[in-house]
């Protein structure tokens, strides 16, 4: 879909479907109609004002009420969406009013559609934010996965061309065009995450990613490594391999970098977990538990994605991003519990658990970048139930070992739209993972603090760099649609990426 922005005003522009907004009110009895809204109303002499109170619209967040114009204006409907109340009305807002505004336009069969900015009058957001808020949620609400769908059951296309954003303020365009622009870039890498984990494990394996990874790269002008299972043995990545030597799946570990043109202001390393299917291993998954793991790539989608966003984003610091791909399968040649392996950093690992495979591929990736010393590590990885029972998908769980770091990725990421919430690592729970034979265990206490069980080990190879773990398990996959797109696999943790790169550093 298209945005483009008219100086124009809303009711002379030709449309299909003419978007406009309402704050909730108790009453709708004497309500004054404003801005956009206030001025339809008045190109049409007074319906809108008239229908919202036969219908008892209220103007609830999300909520949609369509209206045929009879040519009275150019726009052929109008739909009027709810902002919610005035005094909560924030950006989360406008994600729901622009997701349930453009839902209703497809609906509605629109090839072109025109909006206003939703709620810049407030005072309450900024023009450039609003704009980008309103492209990304915008395209990837429409989102549609169709790859496999054979031709004559493919429902014939019902897709809007075109997405107009009116605004007269001349002063006002310059912000919204650079808002449009980047809130295309950002929701292109996310659709690129999520097609990256609906494709599915028997063709998203490691080797692919690599590939993918390599388009990435030349795209952007990138520096790119893919090291192979002969040239992580020599790197000594013990752990990683371990978790490889079960799958018939060459794995793949994969080193992007971005250098900006001046200095960079910092370095940092990003590393997503890129199991392309866990099965648990030897300690097998039930199968429901199984359905979805073909999402268990979701960290390394994200980063892979996040990079997919350099050339035209150009932020001023330098990044490394770390993917350490492979299956996670039983087999004869598979690790088992109770082997004992020692990782690249050289801390010997008890695997009690093989289905904690994501915290010991980790173990190597961080390792390996460590080396480079960044001074910023974000991992981002579907590492544990516990952590889905815990925060659902509504949440990620954010872990650290440096709190000004991880506040700033918490802002970045719940203003994006992508909630973080922090779960605390104590000394106490750093005690878990001691092994009798080996440095550490790869699992915890049964049952408890799952989550944390994860984040304390993959600290023990961050070497004292500020580091922040952000356990996507819940959000990488949604059961029910959102303002975001269907259900399944969100492509969760570019939007927080790209926002911290490009406006935390
Ligand atoms: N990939 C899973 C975590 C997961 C669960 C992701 C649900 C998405 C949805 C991870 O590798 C795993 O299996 N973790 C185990 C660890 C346990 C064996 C210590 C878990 O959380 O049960
Ligand atoms: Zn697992
Ligand atoms: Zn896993």
């Amino acid at each position: 879909m298209k945005i483009i922005l008219k100086n124009q005003k809303l009711e002379n522009i030709p449309c299909d479907v003419l978007i406009i907004n309402l704050f909730e009110v108790e009453s709708r009895h004497g309500v004054t109609l404003r801005g956009g809204t206030g001025a339809v109303n008045l190109a049409l002499d007074g319906l809108i004002k008239k229908i919202i109170k036969e219908e008892d619209f209220k103007g609830k967040i999300g909520s949609t009420l369509t209206i045929r114009t009879n040519g009275s204006i150019p726009a052929k409907k109008v739909i009027i969406v709810g902002l919610g109340e005035k005094e909560k009305f924030d950006l989360n807002a406008v994600r729901k009013a622009s997701a349930a505004a453009i839902r209703t336009a497809k609906r509605e069969k629109a090839k072109t559609a025109c909006t206003i900015l939703h709620g810049v009058g407030t005072g309450k957001i900024d023009t450039k934010d609003a704009a980008q808020t309103l492209t990304e949620v915008s395209q990837l609400a429409i989102y549609e996965f169709d790859k496999f769908k054979s031709k004559d059951k493919k429902e014939p296309k019902k897709e809007i061309q075109t997405l107009i954003i009116a605004e007269t303020d001349k002063s006002k365009l310059k912000d919204i065009e650079a808002g449009v622009k980047k809130g295309n870039i950002v929701a292109k890498a996310q659709a690129l995450a999520r097609d990256m984990v609906t494709e599915s494990a028997i063709t998203m394996t490691p080797t692919k990613i690599a590939n993918i990874a390599r388009k990435v790269a030349k795209e952007n002008k990138l520096k790119i490594k893919v090291l192979d299972r002969e040239a992580c043995e020599k790197l000594g990545m013990g752990a990683f391999l371990a978790v490889a030597q079960g799958s018939n799946e060459p794995p793949k570990f994969i080193e992007i970098k971005y250098t900006p043109k001046g200095k960079p202001k910092k370095h940092i390393a990003i590393v997503g977990k890129g199991i392309t299917f866990d099965s648990g291993g030897l300690s097998l998954k039930p199968a429901n538990s199984m359905e979805t793991m073909k999402d268990d790539m979701s960290g390394s989608a994200a980063v892979i994605g996040t990079m997919s966003t350099m050339r035209e984003l150009q932020p001023d610091v330098a990044v490394t991003m770390i993917v350490a791909a492979t299956e996670n399968m039983p087999g004869g040649k598979a690790y088992r519990p109770g082997d004992v392996i020692r990782s690249m950093a050289g801390k010997t690992i008890e695997v009690l658990n093989t289905d904690a495979e994501g915290r010991v591929t980790l173990a190597d990736a961080v390792s390996y970048v460590v080396k480079q010393k960044p001074d910023e590590i974000i991992d981002l990885a579907t590492l544990t139930g516990a952590c889905v029972v815990a925060l659902g998908d509504t949440a990620n769980g954010v872990m650290t070992n440096n709190q000004e770091l991880a506040d700033k990725i918490i802002r970045a990421g719940n203003e994006a739209g992508e909630r973080m919430w922090q779960l605390p690592l104590f000394d106490e729970d750093r005690e878990k993972i001691k092994s009798d034979i080996a440095d550490m265990i790869n699992t915890g206490s049964k049952g408890k603090s799952g989550a944390q069980n994860g984040a304390v080990f993959i600290e023990k190879f961050v070497a004292d760099i500020p580091w922040v773990h952000i356990d996507i398990a819940g959000p990488s996959w949604i059961d029910k649609e959102n303002e975001y797109g269907p259900k399944g696999p969100t492509g969760v943790g570019v939007r927080t990426l790209v926002n911290y790169l490009t406006n935390y550093v």
